[in-house]
């Protein structure tokens, strides 16, 4: 076995980095393409969630390791604790930013759907994933997520039923210089799948 006692000591703590036996570049070549992070951010009922559901389903078809961490799924468990206040969205992404990059790290792509809506928070996440962040942004503008309105929440937002909703109580900031744009104000589903694949073809893809 390799030697895996590279101990570091981490930030002064006590808390020592072991390193792994299986280098990354074995774990590239097993699965044929790169780890990485495609982080989709946007407003609710932007198409987050729609989008990134079909394109894990067409790259698992295709062989690719991939999975999809879900800001409603998510919310479910791990993140079970954290409301909508700027501060628990912070720990939310912060917690999912480390996550998508362990499953980088593993050799998967981690596809993310969370509004994340403070540019901040998702450069942290940026950050975590060390060059492998492909920050996609699904645009839509409130009007038409608002027309959508697929789970009634923009209905409840405005009647005050729920406090803090992003982009009508609560604030959302768009990337300035994301990776992708997917305009789903202009793109029908199948296209919008269509313009994130052929990004991931043409930067993450070996196969
Ligand atoms: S965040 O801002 O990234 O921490 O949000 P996220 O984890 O993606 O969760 C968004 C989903 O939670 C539901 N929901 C709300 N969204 C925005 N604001 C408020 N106040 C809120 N309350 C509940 C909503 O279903 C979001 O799902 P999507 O898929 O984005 O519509």
């Amino acid at each position: 076995y390799p030697d895996q006692r590279e101990l570091v000591t981490v930030k002064g703590r006590n808390i020592k980095r072991v390193a792994h036996g299986v280098a990354i570049d074995a774990r590239t070549a097993r699965n044929g393409h790169m780890g990485g992070v495609l982080w989709f951010t946007g407003l609710s009922g932007a198409g987050k969630s729609t989008i990134a559901m079909a394109v894990e389903q067409a790259l698992f078809v295709r062989g690719y390791q991939t999975y999809v961490l879900d800001g409603d799924n998510v919310r479910h468990g791990l993140n079970s604790n954290l409301g909508f206040s700027p501060e628990d969205r912070a720990e939310n992404i912060r917690r999912i930013g480390e996550v998508a990059a362990l499953f980088a790290d593993a050799g998967m792509i981690a596809i993310t759907a969370f509004i994340s809506p403070y540019r901040a928070d998702r450069q942290r996440a940026r950050e975590a994933a060390k060059g492998a962040f492909h920050e996609i942004y699904v645009e839509a503008d409130v009007a038409t997520c608002e027309s959508r309105d697929p789970k009634g929440l923009y209905k409840k937002a405005r009647a005050g039923e729920i406090a803090e909703f992003t982009g009508v109580s609560a604030p959302y900031e768009p990337p300035e210089a994301a990776e992708l744009v997917v305009d789903t104000n202009k793109l029908s589903v199948a296209d919008s799948v269509r313009k994130v694949l052929d990004y991931i073809e043409r930067h993450i893809a070996l196969k």
